[in-house]
């Protein structure tokens, strides 16, 4: 199935930053905003205060000049189940089903509650027969309703929701569409630094393959600064975002150590995602790209390559159309990645 670019508002709401962008239909990112979150307003896929969260995005579409109209909404978040099944190759109705059968083994709640998707992703054969491998996701219809009643109240006519796994799964296959010489075969990672959270999502030869909530991220780093240094978190941040205590020595020493075994430990459980793909696909994952605003971190990138042994790229290197290659900031674009993977459509 070919990917397409559409020319649209997408919204990403992270716990720290709301994104938005505006794509034209060249694909470049004619508008883009990223505005502070009100601390507590959301908490994973959850809404906490949504006459916050409608005043944050009232504002970052009128700082942004954003039009009213149709929005594209892309969410991640721990409530969203992903899983692949293998199924009897079936008509429709029978096939969805089967699916729902198979998803409410894992789901905690009635499945009725849940907007169950899926996509045929390939064949494979079972003891001689041939079975449809099917990739289903599932979110809880009470937070996607009210991420979308968000949305209206804020001017937005929301018309598309979609996860991060599967927006970045048709960035990936757009970049092989329009450059030849990118290597989608094999394991590809990509690591969403967000507040929280790490994500890492790998793509097995640019298909979602299996991904994974890492309970550290760049807060988690902040912290550590400001047990060392006896400062408030808000100084932490700044050092942290300022200094290179991964790849240089020039650093306070005990800071450095401080740093690295918060990165070390992240960088590990990581690994293990990778050890469970490699395991299972007898292939390594030979390229990370680094998003989220965590990404920034001086010095990850390059750590990342020595201490995983792969390539490692800011995401911004998945972007195929040149005329948005130039036109972004490299480093900072890791903020965007969601919203404009989420501009894309699949025929
Ligand atoms: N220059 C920088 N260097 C290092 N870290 C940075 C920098 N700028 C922002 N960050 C970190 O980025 C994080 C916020 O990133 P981001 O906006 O991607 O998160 P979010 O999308 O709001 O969160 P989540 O995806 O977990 O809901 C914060 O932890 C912040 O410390
Ligand atoms: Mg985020």
């Amino acid at each position: 199935m070919a990917v397409k670019q559409i020319s649209t508002i997408a919204v990403d709401i992270g716990h720290s930053n709301l994104k938005m962008i505006q794509t034209g239909t060249d694909g470049r990112i004619q508008k883009f905003v990223v505005h502070k979150m009100p601390e507590g307003a959301v908490d994973d896929l959850e809404i906490l205060a949504e006459d916050a969260l409608v005043k944050s995005l009232k504002t970052a579409k009128r700082t942004a000049r954003m039009p009213h109209g149709k929005c594209f909404l892309v969410l991640s978040g721990s409530d969203i189940i992903i899983r692949h099944f293998t199924l009897p190759i079936l008509p429709e109705q029978e096939l969805y089903q089967n699916i729902l059968h198979e998803i409410s083994g894992y789901l905690p709640v009635d499945p009725d509650k849940y907007y169950v998707d899926y996509k045929v992703v390939g064949k494979v054969e079972e003891e001689g027969v041939e079975m449809y491998r099917v990739l289903v996701t599932t979110a809880h219809k009470r937070n996607i309703n009210r991420y979308k009643k968000a949305l209206r109240s804020a001017g937005f006519s929301p018309k598309v929701v979609d996860t991060s796994e599967n927006a970045r799964e048709k960035l990936l296959r757009y970049n092989k569409q329009v450059n030849g010489d990118f290597k989608l075969e094999g394991g590809i990672c990509l690591l969403d630094f967000g507040t929280k959270h790490t994500r890492a999502n790998i793509y097995h030869n640019g298909y979602y393959y299996v991904s994974n909530v890492l309970k550290r991220s760049g807060q988690s780093i902040a912290e550590a600064i400001a047990r060392v240094t006896s400062k408030d978190i808000l100084t932490a941040e700044t050092i942290k975002r300022n200094s290179d205590f991964l790849t240089s020595n020039d650093e306070n020493p005990e800071l450095k150590s401080a740093v690295s075994f918060e990165v070390d430990s992240l960088l590990y459980e990581v690994s293990r995602v990778f050890e469970y793909y490699s395991n299972r696909t007898k292939q390594p994952v030979h390229s990370v790209y680094i998003a989220g605003g965590g990404s920034m971190l001086p010095g990850l990138k390059d750590y990342i390559a020595q201490h995983l042994n792969v390539n490692s790229y800011y995401a911004s290197a998945l972007i195929g159309n040149p005329k948005v290659q130039s036109e972004i900031d490299e480093r900072g674009f890791g903020f965007l990645l969601n919203a404009y993977a989420a501009t894309f459509r699949e025929d």
